[in-house]
């Protein structure tokens, strides 16, 4: 335990050191919101066929996706409220050690924990758009009883805002993240395979532009032995827990 706690204390001088700090998020941070990640043992791809993400297969078989998309992130996601770790980010950005998160995720914690400063890479599950008009809506306005949902203004398929496989990252989520990874001096990676093309490709480039790669998680990722400066093994909320001692013990 010493080593890893000697590995945070080093994190926490580069953390405070650093004029510009990006947290990049992945599935990983919210595991102890309840939320399961996609890969790995008990994944949710290992018990959903990822087609129903797929944007051809929604709009082919809409009541069939949608039924799954209910179960997963709105019936089961929707409860999960954010833990220690969205917390610490949050705290940290009140304090100026971080300027931003990107985050892979779309269950919309970072923000329920206080982040002003969050670019969703995938979009939010939170929000829900016309594929026939375009009209937005907070999924507190859809009623989910009778699926597909659509629209009361057209009548058109309503899509969860995120983005399915096989559409593009968000364009303002895309350029502030590039931003980010020529801009940062440090980023801190939490809970992310780092699979996912482009999401995967920001923590290389803010590598290439000089950064410090911090990472987090209980596995090792396509990060850590190729990006990684300071490999924290261990769990999102009890690292950051530990990380927040330290960063405000004298305050
Ligand atoms: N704390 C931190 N990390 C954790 C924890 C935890 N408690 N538990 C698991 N992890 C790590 C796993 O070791 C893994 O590296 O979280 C990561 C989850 O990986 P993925 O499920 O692949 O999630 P992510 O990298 O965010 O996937 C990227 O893939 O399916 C698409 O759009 C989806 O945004 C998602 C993208």
């Amino acid at each position: 335990m010493q080593n890893i706690k000697d590995e945070i204390i080093k994190s926490v001088k580069i953390l405070k050191n650093s004029k510009a700090t990006t947290a990049f998020t992945g599935a990983g941070i919210s595991v102890e919101s309840g939320i399961p990640t996609f890969r790995g043992k008990d994944g949710l791809w290992s018990k959903y066929d990822p087609k129903i993400l797929d944007i051809n297969y929604f709009h082919k078989y809409p009541k069939d996706s949608w039924k799954v998309i209910k179960e997963i992130f709105y019936d089961f996601f929707g409860k999960a409220t954010y833990n220690k770790a969205h917390e610490v980010l949050a705290l940290m950005e009140q304090n100026n050690l971080i300027n931003n998160v990107i985050t892979q995720n779309i269950d919309n914690l970072h923000q329920e924990a206080g982040s002003k400063i969050v670019h969703e890479f995938h979009g939010n599950s939170k929000n829900l758009i016309c594929t026939k008009c375009g009209k937005s809506y907070n999924i507190s306005e859809v009623n989910l009883s009778s699926l597909p949902p659509k629209c009361n203004e057209c009548n058109g398929l309503l899509k969860p805002d995120f983005i399915f496989f096989g559409e593009g990252i968000p364009k303002k989520a895309y350029s502030a993240s590039l931003e980010a990874s020529e801009k940062s001096k440090v980023f801190l990676v939490i809970g992310t395979t780092g699979e996912i093309m482009p999401a995967c490709q920001i923590p290389y480039l803010a590598k290439q532009n000089g950064a410090i790669i911090i990472e987090i998680n209980p596995e090792e990722s396509n990060f850590t032995n190729r990006i990684t400066d300071v490999f924290l093994k261990g769990k999102a909320s009890e690292i950051m827990k530990i990380i927040e001692k330290e960063l405000f013990k004298n305050k």
